[in-house]
């Protein structure tokens, strides 16, 4: 849309550090552009699948209205905003990821049957206003284009209204309230087509980056802060194929392995120590991968670090084993403690048997050595569905279309005298993401080397090229 000749634009603040705008600037600039002419997209192929969840919280939720926001920029510096990321509720109920706005809603309108499901946002200013040319945060001169009403609607196949049509009330259902925030995680504990093709996705970019890791080693090792050249090789693989990390990329070279999320990455890595890999890509449409690798920089894993590695991949392996559908999501964790009871009770770490070690309330001592859980869900989030009820995540059953980690561990700190001093400085993890069908788990990070023996050929061929 242009304004006629004869029309001036409303003139931006002045502020401490700018000069007002010259007239011959106000009353040129909403002119001499050309049309926009805008071809309506298909609906993106997420749309029926969102459509389907609205369905779901609509038919809980009968009379209620629903308000699920999007979420707003965070600022990090002055003038300067952390890259907008949706809530993954919004993401998830709209099919609108990495290309949403900022302060969108989602509101669903109580109908005589079912809602009626409207998106507000802020649509693109015209060339008219100040905020085209003087909003540094969403003007368009500034940030590039923005969507319109009519081309979200048809690209997300729902109503779309302009954000100043959108007020609160005081019988909103927003995501603060319990019971909502609760059924849009447990909405998402099981994955639809989408969503398991996007998981896919995520981990194949992945596994890109880890070979480009792989192949940084060498580099990595001449750097006085080697663990950033490992990070920084990551990173440009995630914002190349993917809209970037689902969490912080945890590289973690020799002691600093044994810092479960050790994200200052600002040490050396050495030959001879270990480093441990922990990262993950988030596809555009924020689904992300999460998994650790544990390398020896030089290629090779001294003998008690193979000892260790493959411990860790025992109860990988034990934990995989015991996942099937209708098996509670514990028992994953279970299988994977019992191996690293047993292990560490052979070596004479603990105090007790390794059958004491595993009672519930007596036991533990074996919890010293891997403090954390063996196994979370993974989808948009990197711990997708957090929100869920304890019976339908950690003492639930497995189901087909479930996405979720297996990531047993054992770390020794340096300064740990409860263990000989060779495994001091050891830390171990290997990270998968496992998708449960009706015939079982399906490991999507397989292809990523996991023995010792596939992890040495793979640093091995790194190196040659
Ligand atoms: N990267 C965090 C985790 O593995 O859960
Ligand atoms: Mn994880
Ligand atoms: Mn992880």
């Amino acid at each position: 849309m242009s304004t006629a000749e004869n029309e001036t634009i409303e003139e931006a603040p002045v502020t401490n550090r700018k000069q007002p705008f010259p007239r011959g600037f106000l009353d040129t600039i909403s002119t001499g552009w050309a049309e926009r002419p805008e071809s309506l997209p298909a609906a993106r192929p997420q749309a029926a699948y969102a459509a389907a969840r609205r369905d779901a919280v609509s038919a809980a939720f009968p009379g209620k209205r629903l308000v699920i926001e999007a979420g707003s920029f965070k600022q990090r510096s002055n003038d300067t905003d952390y890259p907008f990321r949706a809530h993954s509720a919004f993401a998830h109920l709209t099919g609108w990821a990495i290309d949403s706005e900022p302060d969108s809603v989602l509101v669903f309108e109580p109908a005589e049957s079912g809602h009626d499901v409207t998106l507000y946002f802020r649509e693109r200013a015209d060339r008219t206003t100040t905020e085209f040319y003087a909003d540094a945060t969403i003007g368009e001169f500034w940030i590039g284009p923005r969507p319109s009403l009519a081309g979200v609607a048809a690209d997300l196949a729902v109503a779309t209204d302009h954000l100043e049509a959108f007020s609160a009330a005081d019988d909103d259902v927003t995501l603060a309230d319990d019971e909502l925030a609760r059924f849009v995680s447990e909405l998402r504990l099981i994955k639809d087509e989408y969503e398991i093709d996007e998981m896919r996705r995520a981990v194949e970019i992945t596994a890109r980056g880890f070979d480009d890791i792989i192949a940084a080693l060498p580099d990595a090792t001449r750097h006085a802060r080697g663990e950033r050249v490992v990070e920084g090789v990551f990173h440009r693989r995630a914002r190349e194929d993917g809209n970037g990390e689902g969490y912080d990329t945890i590289a973690a070279s020799g002691p600093h392995a044994c810092y479960l999320h050790w994200t200052r990455n600002d040490g050396t890595v050495l030959p001879g120590d270990l480093i441990l890999v922990d990262a993950g890509v988030e596809a555009d449409s924020l689904y992300t991968a999460d998994v650790t690798r544990t390398l020896p920089v030089n290629g090779t894993f001294s003998d008690v670090q193979r000892r260790v590695y493959e411990t860790v991949l025992e109860a990988a392996d034990a934990a995989f084993a015991a996942a099937r559908p209708g098996v509670r999501f514990r028992e994953v964790h279970e299988a994977a403690m019992a191996v690293i009871a047993k292990r560490t009770a052979e070596w004479g770490l603990l105090p007790v048997t390794a059958e004491e070690a595993l009672d519930a309330d007596a036991g533990g001592q074996h919890r010293r050595y891997m403090v954390h859980g063996t196994s979370h869900h993974l989808g948009i989030d990197v711990h997708d569905c957090a929100q869920a009820r304890r019976e339908m995540y950690y003492d639930g059953v497995l189901e087909a279309g479930m996405v979720f980690t297996i990531e047993p561990g054992l770390y020794f700190q340096i300064d740990d005298l409860t263990v000989p001093e060779e495994f001091r400085g050891i830390g171990v993890r290997i990270e998968d993401d496992i998708l449960m069908t009706a015939d079982g788990p399906v490991n999507l990070s397989a292809d990523i080397p996991r023995t010792a023996d596939e992890i040495e050929a793979w640093i091995a061929r790194g190196s040659q090229g």
